[in-house]
């Protein structure tokens, strides 16, 4: 392990339990230590953590424990074990985020568990020095603290982030079959959800919507007479749970064909009639655009527009504008769900893109929910970079 001198700023703020050293808090000397090289933080003649260096990132360290550590094992097992053990409750749902990066204390590291199947992604350099221990590791451990098998295993190293960090992509399958995990299903709240663990968004799902979608029981409340628009559907975590909240008909909107594909098979695996269902590939504003009927219930669940702080003003605009759009066709009486997964966004900036949009469409409309990220996604209260989901639900009024 080699030590890294860090300034007194950035000792004060890691003291404070935020666990980013960024570059101009550094004085690396030549030569630079390689990518993701596991390191010692010293300031002041004191280590003051342990974590991994990466020359080539704007976060140049991330810390996975305060003070001196010498064995990166030991830290790894710690910390499943802890994560772990917080979501021991959580499988009951079928499917859960089972650590959850820095606000689980393993910056660059998920792990996500699909009925069976257990997803490593990594997002940082340090976490690929690491992967060798964690795929025998967390399996390990998995087993030990569920007392289930983990029957398949797949390290994820394909999200777009890596780039900040000058990495290449790539995916494994540790254990299971290939072809059988691009084929894969699990349940989550008793839906059945199609998902192609190898290949699929994110590493097979939107785990974090959980809670929000729970929500669409009391917009529905088992009436078939009630339709549902789901934008920007991916494999229909929000449709197909309407469709179990007994509603009569769900629209799925997706510009993704491999998306769409996803649903129908979620539609088979559900036992849900062909007739509940259209499926539609386009843009969301192009269909918005373009089609008049009203529903409902509307969810909009697009991408993260706002990826940096720079393009932020040009992306509210956007959020605007598809909301705009979404609440036109939401009937009178009816639901818009509207998400940002924009950690740029704040809950503020959020709920005034709102107001502009509804109040630009000379409607009004009551607050009646209003979620974040499900609880196998903490937010780590010294880090307000982990908190970035934002799910609000908006009732047309008649005025
Ligand atoms: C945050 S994910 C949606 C997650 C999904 N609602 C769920 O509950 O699992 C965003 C989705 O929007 C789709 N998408 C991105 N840009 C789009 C666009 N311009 N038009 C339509 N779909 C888009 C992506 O293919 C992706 O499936």
């Amino acid at each position: 392990m080699i030590t890294i001198p860090i300034s007194h700023r950035s000792a004060a703020t890691l003291a404070q339990g935020h666990l980013w050293i960024f570059s101009n808090e550094v004085k690396l000397t030549k030569p630079f230590p390689a990518q993701g090289t596991w390191c010692w933080f010293e300031n002041n003649g004191t280590i003051v953590g342990t974590g991994y260096v990466n020359p080539h990132s704007l976060i140049l360290g991330r810390v996975v424990a305060m003070g001196r550590r010498d064995h990166p094992e030991e830290i790894l097992r710690e910390r499943l074990l802890q994560s772990f053990e917080r979501r021991h409750a959580l499988l009951e749902h079928g499917a859960a985020r089972l650590l959850f990066s820095e606000a689980d204390f393993l910056p660059g590291l998920v792990v996500d568990w699909y009925s069976g199947v257990v997803l490593i992604q990594s997002n940082t350099a340090g976490i690929d020095a690491v992967l060798p221990d964690l795929e025998r590791i967390v399996p390990e451990i998995f087993e030990k603290v569920f007392q289930r098998k983990c029957e398949g295993l797949v390290v994820r190293a394909d999200s777009s982030i890596r780039r900040l960090e000058g990495l290449d992509s790539f995916t494994r399958v540790v254990i299971g079959d290939a072809s059988a995990l691009t084929q894969g299903a699990f349940n989550q709240d008793g839906v059945l959800y199609a998902a192609d663990f190898i290949n699929g968004q994110k590493t097979g799902f939107f785990l974090d919507q959980r809670l929000n979608r729970a929500s669409l029981a009391e917009a529905i409340m088992k009436d078939q007479k009630k339709k549902v628009l789901d934008l920007c559907c991916y494999s229909g975590g929000w449709g197909l749970r309407a469709l179990k909240e007994g509603a009569g008909h769900v629209t799925f909107v997706d510009e993704s064909a491999e998306a769409l594909a996803l649903v129908e098979k979620g539609m088979t695996l559900n036992g849900f009639s062909g007739d509940r269902a259209r499926v539609v590939k386009s843009d969301v504003f192009d269909f918005l655009e373009s089609n008049k009927e009203t529903y409902d219930v509307v969810v909009v669940d697009p991408p993260a527009f706002v990826k940096s702080n720079k393009i932020k003003a040009k992306a509210l605009k956007a959020y605007e504008k598809l909301n705009r759009l979404s609440w036109r066709r939401v009937k009178e009486g009816g639901r818009l769900i509207t998400c940002s997964c924009s950690y740029h966004v704040t809950d503020a900036e959020f709920m005034d893109v709102l107001n502009n949009a509804v109040s630009k469409e000379k409607a009004c409309a009551h607050v009646v929910y209003r979620g974040s990220q499900a609880n196998d996604h903490p937010v780590l209260l010294s880090m307000p970079e982990t908190h970035y989901l934002k799910c609000v639900g908006l009732k047309k009024l008649t005025f």
